[in-house]
């Protein structure tokens, strides 16, 4: 029997993989999303069940759920050197005489692209994954190993093949500039700020302790480099081609990201090719590497004390114009943040014209010491709005005036504050400055929100502009014929709007609390503080200490509801809102199943029980207040053990005096 299900899960993981391959890597999926996903649901119930028999390379491991409480730091079996960098083509010549130098012969190069990620060592024993580790000081890397089984691309277990028992795969983990804007959007949506660029996003959710997290953002991987002291092949491009023969992601030679070269005309054709093409690629790259092929003459050429001779790296010119700065204006967000904005003369800039660039804050401005009618160098870089990178000095007048940060709102001409260790400034009329209010009714009506049919932005402003609303609760005072006549609008418009504000009444407790915009409260957030605060007025009446205590509530999020509600205006709009009939607390049925009996107790749950699955215990534990954690630390509170629980699991929680009980045990506690 036990051999079955071993067998079973075995054989549903291998299926699992190769779908995933073919979905991922091919992107030529054979079966649809739904059977996938009924696959992987039985093999999640299978391993529950049966956690004797779960791989940590299971194909479940790949949507996270690992906690890393810090990352180990392990030495490199290989050690992890970088390249040197050139910038001018003629440096490229003096790269291949050197080479020549060294070698007799004819020497062929590979050029590939260099991605703008983080570098990456991924270590396979027996074909699989065994563990990940970053760049680090080259000698020694950070093990990123459970972040690393999330990137649906690189393979946990390979198929049979004829590679080494033991050997390292590098590569370079990035984020698509479309995994980005999408990571952006939905953080501007929450009242965020905006990551500055792909590459050191990337970079950050490796490092990120909730594998689950760094699962949805969507990382992908090239694979450049194999290491192992068995030789396969003897040269780089064949050891690329293996990898995707074992079912790594490798750069396509049809793609042109890889291509053999025999002469230095033809490495500079890939560079060119390139330089224009790279605009068009969803993922940054920041020049191209060009390495000696053959193994043997590598090793002939061998390193310097810091790179390898038989490789260099040609880092293309980011595109950058020089402008004229005209004049600093400044934006305000929903939140009340206050961003400069450099207006530019119009220039041509990777093939748009740009008007304008962001600056940041004021110490930005700072930094770049601006003066009104400065000459500015303006880059377009990963990040999708251009900044101004430097200023020619030399080229000021004498009269020209230096940069000044404004101290009062441009809109409604409050003074602006500052928090301590921010660097951005705040507008605080958040009852009466224009901007804010537009936008907070804006993030209100929005999708994720009250998501009301019938209203747009556009009909946002006009009925702002006519002083028909001035927060988000006028908006369910509003009447048919009071917009009925209004520019653009007529009857079914109008008609429309009503229905859908009327309609938004129902949506859910959690939905109103996001869509009230309070600073770091984003959709997640909102559903932990419904679930935990069940009504507005508790969250209104919530003190700080009440509030860090919910679980995953910060102290940058409970100060942030404890300033929103402690201006009167809010609790007055929501008041409004809660007369006009809308979800201001979780909903009876689901208040009456609430039962908190296990607030703020967390839990690890390991082995086989008799009731219950070991999935439907942490639900139960969830649903009770409770937390799940992946491992025994001393800020565990119970070691739910049943069956089968591993001996060193059970010798940790004792050595930390933590309490183990039973499945019966637990099932006495919570009724
Ligand atoms: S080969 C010893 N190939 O660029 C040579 N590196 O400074 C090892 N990179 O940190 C590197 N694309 O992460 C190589 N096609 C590519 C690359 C690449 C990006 C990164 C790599 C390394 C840095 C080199």
């Amino acid at each position: 029997m036990s051999t079955d299900i071993k067998s079973k899960i075995e054989a549903l993981s291998q299926e699992l993989e190769v779908h995933n391959y073919n979905y991922y890597v091919k992107s030529a999926p054979t079966i649809s999303d739904y059977e996938f996903d009924q696959k992987l649901k039985e093999l999640e119930q299978l391993e529950t069940e049966y956690p004797e028999y779960a791989s940590p390379n299971s194909p479940t491991k790949r949507v996270g759920g690992d906690i890393t409480k810090k990352f180990n730091t392990i030495p490199h079996e290989y050690k992890m050197l970088s390249l040197s960098n050139t910038y001018s083509k003629e440096e490229i010549i003096d790269f291949e005489t050197r080479v020549k130098k060294l070698i007799d012969g004819p020497i062929t190069f590979v050029c590939e692209l260099k991605y703008d990620g983080v570098a990456i060592g991924i270590k396979y024993v027996n074909g699989e994954l065994n563990r990940a580790l970053t760049r680090g000081d080259g000698e020694k890397g950070e093990e990123v190993t459970a972040n690393v089984r999330t990137i649906r691309t690189i393979p946990l277990k390979l198929p049979k093949g004829d590679y080494p028992e033991d050997f390292e795969i590098r590569g370079e983990i990035y984020l698509s500039k479309q995994a980005f804007a999408k990571l952006n959007e939905s953080r501007l949506a929450k009242g965020e700020v905006a990551y500055m660029n792909p590459r050191n996003t990337a970079s950050g959710t490796l490092k990120l302790q909730d594998s689950s997290i760094v699962a949805e953002r969507g990382l992908d991987c090239f694979l450049y480099g194999l290491y192992s002291k068995d030789q396969i092949v003897d040269s780089h491009y064949d050891s690329i081609l293996k990898a995707q023969e074992w079912g790594f992601k490798i750069p396509k030679p049809e793609n042109r990201f890889i291509a053999k070269c025999s002469s230095i005309e033809e490495v500079m054709n890939f560079i060119n090719h390139w330089d224009q093409e790279r605009k068009n690629l969803d993922f940054e790259i920041d020049g191209i590497v060009i390495k000696v092929d053959s193994y043997e003459k590598q090793e002939n050429l061998g390193f310097t004390s810091k790179f390898p001779r038989w490789a260099i790296a040609y880092k293309f010119k980011a595109e950058n114009v020089s402008t004229i700065l005209e004049e600093v204006t400044y934006q305000v967000g929903r939140t009340g943040a206050v961003t400069p904005v450099a207006n530019l003369r119009p220039v041509l800039l990777a093939g748009t014209t740009v008007k304008r660039a962001s600056l940041h804050n004021e110490d930005q401005i700072n930094k770049l010491d601006l003066h009104i009618g400065d000459s500015v160098y303006v880059e377009k870089g990963g990040e999708i709005i251009p900044k101004i990178t430097g200023v020619q000095i030399e080229a000021r007048s004498n009269t020209a005036l230096k940069v000044v940060f404004t101290d009062t709102c441009p809109n409604c001409n409050s003074l602006l504050v500052k928090k301590a260790g921010e660097a951005q400034h705040y507008c605080p009329n958040h009852v009466g400055c224009p901007p804010q209010l537009k936008g907070k009714i804006e993030h209100f009506i929005g999708r994720k929100a009250m998501d009301i049919d019938g209203l747009g932005v556009e009909t946002v402003d006009q009925l702002f502009e006519e002083e028909l609303i001035k927060n988000y609760a006028d908006l369910y005072e509003l009447k048919f014929e009071d917009i009925v006549d209004l520019e653009r609008m007529g009857k079914r418009s109008a008609q429309n709007l009503i229905d859908g504000v009327e309609a938004s009444k129902q949506m859910p407790f959690e939905r109103l609390l996001f869509g009230l915009g309070i600073r770091y409260v984003g959709e997640t957030v909102a559903k932990k503080l419904a679930k935990h605060a069940k009504s507005i007025d508790k969250l209104i009446g919530a003190s700080f200490e009440e509030l860090i205590a919910i679980d995953e509530i910060g102290e940058k999020i409970a100060e942030s509801i404890i300033d929103f509600f402690g201006i009167q205006e809010n609790v007055e709009i929501v008041q409004r809102l809660k007369e006009y009939g809308l979800k201001t607390e979780v909903e009876e049925k689901a208040a009456s199943e609430i039962n908190d009996v296990l607030q703020g107790k967390s839990f690890v749950v390991s082995g086989v029980f008799e009731e219950f699955s070991r999935n439907e215990l942490k639900d139960k534990i969830e649903a009770l207040g409770g937390k799940n954690v992946g491992s025994i630390s001393s800020k565990t509170d119970f070691v739910l053990a049943g069956d089968k629980m591993g001996p060193s699991k059970k010798e940790k929680a004792e050595k930390l005096g933590i309490k183990i009980i039973s499945e019966r045990e637990f099932i006495e506690m919570i009724s």
